[in-house]
């Protein structure tokens, strides 16, 4: 099934007994009862109702769950709604018009404040020209913006006249771009002329013009001009210019078309263990009720915060918690296009001063570069506004997570470890900060409804303190319904490893190892199939060794993660050359020039290894299990199995020494 165990690597289990979360907090926490994980499991599945009604239904559902149809779950089923008006008309019906829904933070220092009804604006008349230029219910609408507020305002005038979208990451390449667009037929694109990347204007068009190409069928694109004078473009066929079409759609409304709760909102291409990207399918009301259940009761996001996820919208982190779950919950979310260190290593700290931010939510990987530049600089500025701090996307050191505690929450705001995944939609594992104590470096329970259970080979629990597979045993709203390149993936990529469909039991796999405590708390130890995750980014090692063997003069590649507890994980890739090519710069600069050009920059490997030969068993099979154990540092077993054992110490010596 799994054929990895390495998974303790570079990583501990905590142990110690929960610290209590701040009483001041809990005071005024969203959840304070310690009874709801029983009243769930009591009322479940209908305890999901509770997170149904923070929705606003134009037909309320007739069933919470119907189940008849494993591993394909329907939730809320009858039930009508549209996201976008949940997201925004409804709070213009509650008299909040004037209350910011979007603080827009652009990379050069530029401000721009969205109220509810300025967004209600910009989303009807771009649903106006999105319909004009022929999109109609269920068209798949790819949108390749970078952090500018279009990029929420296209997704909610698709939601609104009921076209999924499909955000594809704007580092991604042309080639990544072209693929997604092609897998899922999607015949409009919304995109920008260029971006702002380290300062320097950096054109976004010219990437679409060879992903379009590249494409066999026709694609109205959308252009948002970002860069003005700096970087002029020309429109060609097909091509719209953004804010043309706003001003020809004026003052036009749009009535939110009224989904069913299991239509799809949206697209979310992800990596999985193959080469090929997966379409992973979340659907209206499920998706919507968990996002704005998990904001409520995991963020405390009331409608009065400012609430700031400094994450990426092109990633699902970005969908469910920068735009879908604090909107629907009418509070105001902080948007960043910049990068934390830029003009300076304050940056992040004075957008949270200047806003007075409520509640901080980012990953592991910006909380060590933050502790590695020193506590100088959020000391430069006020930070008693925040209430609560949140981590995702990888596990967070227990290091990093007193250095996050102290030096940003001054030891008055909870953290909140939360696990989720593309796939779950939303969050599943994590303390409830009104409820729970913390554990630093562990997620936490599962979440009240949520049936986190980690098993071992045999789909059994594990004791307390050992590690196994991290899997769901009951279906939960927000889960990803299928996967748009079909069923039979959805279930061999998720289901097959722990199910019993004769015994009609169904049991998720995550693609994750953790261990479970005592007290029910989950450590997240990392993944356990061809996917790494570097700095919260989900890459396939199969996706990247595809494009580092395209380069010129390689022969052979095998990539790995090599994790410490200090920098996550890096991308290490060993690479044979042909016979008559020296491994040389201009070989490495073709490698990382290929995997750009294919996958996108945040692929590039982290060190590139050369080696004459790569280790293989006597049938011809790479071992990348050893290369892992090679670039961990760790010790290796026996290798005489192996075809060419002499490889293995001359790899090690040019892998240089693990910190
Ligand atoms: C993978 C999912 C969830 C949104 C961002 C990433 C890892 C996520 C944690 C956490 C340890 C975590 C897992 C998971 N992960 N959150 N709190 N602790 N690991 O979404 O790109 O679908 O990646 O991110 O390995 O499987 P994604």
């Amino acid at each position: 099934m799994v054929d990895r165990n390495g998974w303790e690597r570079g990583r501990s289990v905590p142990t110690g007994s929960p610290r209590e979360p701040p009483e001041a907090f809990v005071e005024q926490a969203n959840v304070t009862d310690e009874g709801i994980y029983e009243a769930f499991d009591e009322e479940w599945p209908n305890c999901w109702e509770r997170a149904a009604d923070l929705l606003s239904w134009d037909r309320s559902y007739g069933t919470v769950l119907e189940d008849d149809e494993p591993p394909h779950y329907r939730w809320f089923t009858g039930g009508r709604l549209n996201a976008a008006y949940n997201c925004i008309d409804r709070h213009l019906e509650a008299g909040r018009k004037t209350h910011a829904a979007i603080r827009w933070e652009g990379k050069q220092g530029e401000r721009e404040t969205y109220t509810y009804r300025d967004l209600y604006v910009a989303v009807n008349e771009f649903a106006a020209a999105l319909r004009d230029l022929g999109v109609g219910e269920d068209d798949v609408v790819t949108l390749y913006l970078p952090m500018i507020p279009e990029l929420p305002i296209a997704m909610l005038a698709c939601a609104r006249i009921g076209a999924p979208h499909s955000v594809v990451f704007a580092g991604l390449s042309a080639d990544a771009l072209a693929t997604r667009m092609d897998a899922a037929d999607s015949e409009y694109l919304v995109t920008c002329d260029g971006y702002y990347r380290r300062g320097d204007a950096f054109n976004q068009k010219s990437k679409v013009d060879n992903a379009r190409l590249a494409l066999e069928h026709d694609v109205e694109t959308v252009v948002v001009d970002r860069l003005g004078d700096e970087l002029p473009h020309v429109l060609g066929d097909d091509e719209w210019d953004y804010h043309d079409l706003r001003e020809e759609f004026a003052g036009e409304e749009v009535e939110p078309v009224s989904r069913d709760a299991e239509d799809m909102l949206f697209l979310m291409y992800t990596s999985g263990t193959t080469g090929e990207p997966k379409g992973v399918v979340h659907t209206t009301g499920g998706y919507l009720a968990h996002v704005a259940w998990t904001s409520n009761a995991v963020l405390d996001v009331e409608a009065e915060d400012t609430y700031w996820c400094a994450a990426d919208i092109g990633w699902i982190t970005g969908h469910s918690y920068i735009v879908y779950g604090p909107l629907a919950l009418g509070t105001t979310t902080v948007m960043y296009e910049g990068t934390p260190d830029y003009p300076d290593r304050d940056r992040l700290w004075e957008i949270v001063d200047r806003n007075a931010v409520d509640v901080f939510y980012t990953a592991p990987t910006a909380v060590r570069a933050f502790m590695k530049w020193g506590e100088e600089y959020p000391e430069r500025h006020d930070l008693s506004s925040l209430r609560l701090l949140g981590s995702v996307g990888e596990p967070i050191n227990p290091r990093a997570w007193e250095w996050y505690y102290e030096h940003i929450g001054d030891e008055r705001c909870p953290i909140v470890d939360t696990w989720w995944q593309t796939e779950t939609g939303a969050i599943m594992v994590s303390t409830l900060p009104g409820v729970d104590g913390m554990k630093p470096g562990v997620a936490g329970p599962g979440l009240p409804g949520i049936d986190v259970q980690v098993v071992d080979d045999d789909g059994d629990p594990v004791a307390p303190g050992q590690t196994g597979y991290l899997t769901v045993d009951r279906p939960w709203p927000g889960m990803a319904r299928t996967l748009y390149d079909g069923d039979d993936r959805f279930r061999s990529e998720y289901w097959e490893q722990f199910s019993d469909p004769d015994g009609d039991d169904w049991t998720y796999f995550s693609g994750d190892a953790a261990s479970i405590d005592e007290d029910g708390y989950v450590t997240v130890l990392g993944r356990v199939d061809d996917v790494i995750n570097v700095s919260g980014r989900r890459l396939s090692t199969m996706e990247i060794e595809g494009a580092v063997t395209d380069a010129d003069g390689v022969a052979e590649a095998a990539v790995v993660g090599r994790s410490s507890e200090t920098a996550g994980t890096e991308i290490y890739a060993y690479v044979s050359t042909e016979n008559d090519c020296d491994p040389d710069e201009d070989v490495r600069r073709a490698i990382e020039d290929a995997v750009e050009s294919t996958i996108g920059e945040i692929a590039v490997p982290a060190e590139i290894v050369f080696t004459p030969e790569l280790p293989k068993t006597r049938s011809g099979k790479i071992l990348r299990r050893l290369l892992e154990d090679v670039a961990n540092g760790e010790e290796l077993g026996d290798t005489s199995a192996l075809r060419n054992p002499e490889i293995v110490g001359e790899i090690q010596s040019e892998s240089g020494a693990v910190d």
